[in-house]
């Protein structure tokens, strides 16, 4: 998993609504060195052997490089992202992409950030976030449509505003990267728990977790992770995984990284759940 990815482009990336509070419209990114970054992520990617599939950014989408936050897709269906107002329009580009692959997508009711707020672990399960982009009214709909068991986590500071920021996921089946301080005490029992089901955590300080260490993409084997997080990447490489880091101060000005920018198309349906089967 995490072998098969939608990125964009930074082609009209730029600040522009303050939506979270990394953003500063008076530190926009520099654009050729924006496209550079974002470049170097997706050869990154292909490095790491994965499959790349591209969606152009719309130029009046100027966040749409983060296409983590359009859908959380599992199998042959999704659910869409209903994002903050200044990025709804990113929502349609995404949808006509993947109905055109057979993937349908539905629009959730309530308030939803995608596979921002969204992991999966452990095949069935879903690390649901929610507190701040996402409304928790949503989970039942993610655990129905798309046939996970949803553990709720409550980001507590809108400098996590996705859960992507607080968890990072380095092999899905068995590894988990985290911040604790960046949850409430009830999410941080429930992802203890996981360890009694075969789930090994792994603990960053919010200094790293701050400069986007856990917005990582793992496959299990490769980790891509942003440059200036020495602790968790030094933890990663002693535990066998190869670890490449990356620039991303220029995503960092929008307040995003390395997951952000990557929606995962391979997270496996439950067997027996494709509507080819139903
Ligand atoms: N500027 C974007 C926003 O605030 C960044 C999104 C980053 N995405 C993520 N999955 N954390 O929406």
């Amino acid at each position: 998993m995490h072998q098969h990815l939608l990125v964009s482009d930074a082609d009209h990336f730029r600040v522009e609504d303050e939506i979270n509070p990394w953003m500063d419209r008076a530190d926009q990114p520099e654009p050729a060195a924006a496209r550079t970054e974002h470049e170097a992520l997706v050869a990154a990617h292909a490095a790491a052997g994965r499959a790349v599939e591209r969606l152009p950014s719309a130029p009046d989408c100027p966040d749409m490089v983060f296409t983590a936050n359009a859908a959380l897709v599992r199998g042959d269906r999704a659910v869409l992202g209903r994002p903050p107002a200044a990025r709804e329009g990113e929502i349609v580009h995404h949808r006509t992409w993947l109905r055109e692959r057979g993937i349908v997508a539905e629009e959730p009711p309530y308030a939803f950030s995608g596979q921002g707020d969204a992991l999966p672990v452990l095949g069935d399960v879903l690390l649901a976030g929610y507190g701040q982009r996402t409304d928790a009214r949503v989970h039942p709909v993610l655990a129905e449509r798309l046939d996970y068991e949803v553990v709720p986590l409550r980001t507590t500071s809108p400098a996590f505003y996705d859960l992507d920021l607080a968890v990072g996921v380095v092999d899905p089946d068995r590894l988990v990267a985290w911040c604790p301080e960046a949850l409430d005490e009830p999410s941080r029992r429930r992802v203890r728990a996981l360890r009694g089901r075969g789930l090994e955590l792994v603990e960053v300080a919010a200094g790293e977790a701050e400069r986007f260490a856990l917005n990582l993409v793992g496959d299990g084997t490769t980790v891509t992770m942003s440059r200036g997080c020495p602790g968790l990447a030094g933890d990663l490489r002693s535990r066998g995984l190869v670890v490449h880091e990356l620039d991303t101060g220029q995503l960092a000005k929008s307040g995003g990284g390395v997951r952000c920018t990557a929606l995962t198309l391979d997270a496996p349906a439950r067997p027996g759940t494709d509507r080819e089967a139903a």
